[in-house]
């Protein structure tokens, strides 16, 4: 019987991405997906440590999976992602059941050091952070059935936004070569793939210096060309590179979809410079403006955060009135966790927790709102859905629309990767339903 392995992922889009990679190298090695972490051999443990809930996360999950490893002691135990490069040697220490501490830049020579442990069995810490992206090639089959997929096009920030772990966790911004980027594209539409997400903390710094020169739009009209392909999408964009040529992407690209995330994190001035963000909240509302003009029909996603040392009551409300102005169509939204090692770490003027936490409640039941209001516009409307598989509850389909609002629908299983019109009949604040009617 051939071995398996197990993954378990946290975090971002990046990190599902990291997971596909490590399997990559797996399977190339011989092994199987197993089930559940109790089948596996291989054990691997993909963290995240942008805020203090997905470190703790992590950490409940290295002991439990270490529990397991001490009933089966020759499983191979990998920590893996952000959380182990930021601790490195201090995971080896504190959790001696762990074989292999990795962080996400040495990811590309996976299948080496698994080789080395299984011959040596011995520990490894492998935590540089000038590895290459030299990823493997995703084996035959992987992506079938799957409607959507991403491409990772740069890895790494070089933005230090003060607040942020990603730069010292993830290393500089590298760009991968187009020409890779275009092959993945290409593999994963044999594959069956019709979305494709391409994925970086930066995409809009994307660049490649070869024969010809590249930035992020041409590699979006290359991309846009890839005939099977029907939607692109990317994520994440900084504000403070969004390009006009970028924006008046939205009104060329066809199959870009009509949706950006683009992170404001704060919507004051005073704030939005304790964080290095590098644009105003007047340059924010102006780039909503410009991309509105350019495709009205757009919809906008963001993160933002609360309880930034030094935030004021009336910072917060600019952050609430700048909400009411672009109306979200949806929003990721956090409370200022101390990150060690970070510029707003060492800060004296910190906001308590019980405001943070009232904060949040008052941002989230505005979103909400603003959410209800805008999906309730769409009843009665027919959209276009792309066809993505099972509905969350598991009895109707379900996909989402080009502006990236997921939408439930009866219908048989022979639509799946189609794009199918669907009337709504039902619209709640995070989700859809509707009726099929027509192709
Ligand atoms: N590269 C992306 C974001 C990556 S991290 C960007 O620049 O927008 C995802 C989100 O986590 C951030 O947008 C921010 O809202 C949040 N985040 C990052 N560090 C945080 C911290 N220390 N405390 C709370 N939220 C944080
Ligand atoms: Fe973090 Fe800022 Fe880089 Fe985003 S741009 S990953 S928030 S440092
Ligand atoms: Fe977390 Fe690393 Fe992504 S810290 S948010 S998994 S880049």
């Amino acid at each position: 019987m051939s071995k398996a392995f197990f993954i378990t992922t946290m975090g971002c889009q990046m990190n599902d991405y990291d997971s596909d990679i490590l399997a990559h190298s797996l399977i190339h090695a011989g092994y199987c997906k197993a089930d559940a972490p109790e089948d596996a051999d291989v054990i691997l443990i993909n963290t995240c440590t942008v805020r203090a809930k997905p470190e703790q996360k992590a950490y409940t999950l290295i002991g439990r999976m270490s529990a397991l490893k001490e009933r089966r002691p020759h499983v191979l135990l990998a920590v893996v992602g952000c959380l182990a490069q930021q601790k490195g040697n201090q995971l080896m220490k504190r959790f001696p059941q762990v074989d292999l501490v990795m962080g996400p830049r040495e990811i590309g020579g996976f299948k080496d050091i698994l080789k080395r442990i299984q011959n040596t069995r011995q520990r490894v810490e492998a935590t540089k952070l000038e590895g290459s992206l030299d990823y493997p090639l995703p084996p035959q089959g992987y992506y079938r059935g799957r409607v959507t997929g991403y491409v990772s096009i740069m890895e790494g920030c070089n933005n230090f936004c003060t607040y942020c772990i990603v730069p010292y966790v993830r290393g500089r911004e590298v760009s991968r070569p187009p020409r890779e980027i275009i092959q993945e594209a290409e593999h994963l539409v044999s594959e069956g793939v019709r979305e494709i997400t391409l994925l970086g903390q930066n995409v809009n710094s994307y660049v490649w210096k070869g024969t010809k020169a590249w930035n992020f739009c041409a590699l979006l009209r290359e991309l846009n060309a890839l005939r099977g392909l029907m939607r692109l999408r990317f994520t994440t964009s900084h504000p403070k590179d969004l390009s006009r040529e970028l924006i008046e992407c939205f009104g060329e690209l066809d199959k870009l979809c009509p949706h950006i995330h683009l992170p404001f994190q704060a919507g004051s001035n005073t704030v939005l410079r304790g964080m290095g963000r590098g644009y105003t909240r007047q340059e924010y509302l102006e780039l909503v403006q410009a991309l509105r003009r350019v495709r009205p029909d757009i919809a906008i996603t963001s993160d933002v955060m609360v309880g930034f040392p030094g935030e004021r009551d009336k910072d917060f409300e600019m952050t609430l009135d700048l909400i009411k102005q672009v109306q979200f169509d949806s929003l990721f939204s956090f409370k200022y966790s101390d990150r060690k090692g970070t510029v707003a770490e060492k800060r004296r003027d910190k906001v308590e927790e019980t405001e943070k936490a009232s904060r949040l409640t008052r941002l989230q039941t505005l979103e909400k709102e603003i959410m209800l209001t805008k999906n309730q516009a769409l009843e009665g409307r027919h959209v276009q859905v792309l066809v993505e598989g099972k509905s969350k509850r598991g009895h109707q389909l379900a996909g989402r629309t080009g502006t990236n609002k997921i939408v439930n629908f009866q219908s048989d299983s022979r639509t799946l990767g189609d794009i199918i019109k669907v009337n709504i009949k039902h619209a709640g604040a995070h989700s859809l339903t509707g009726e099929p009617c027509g192709p």
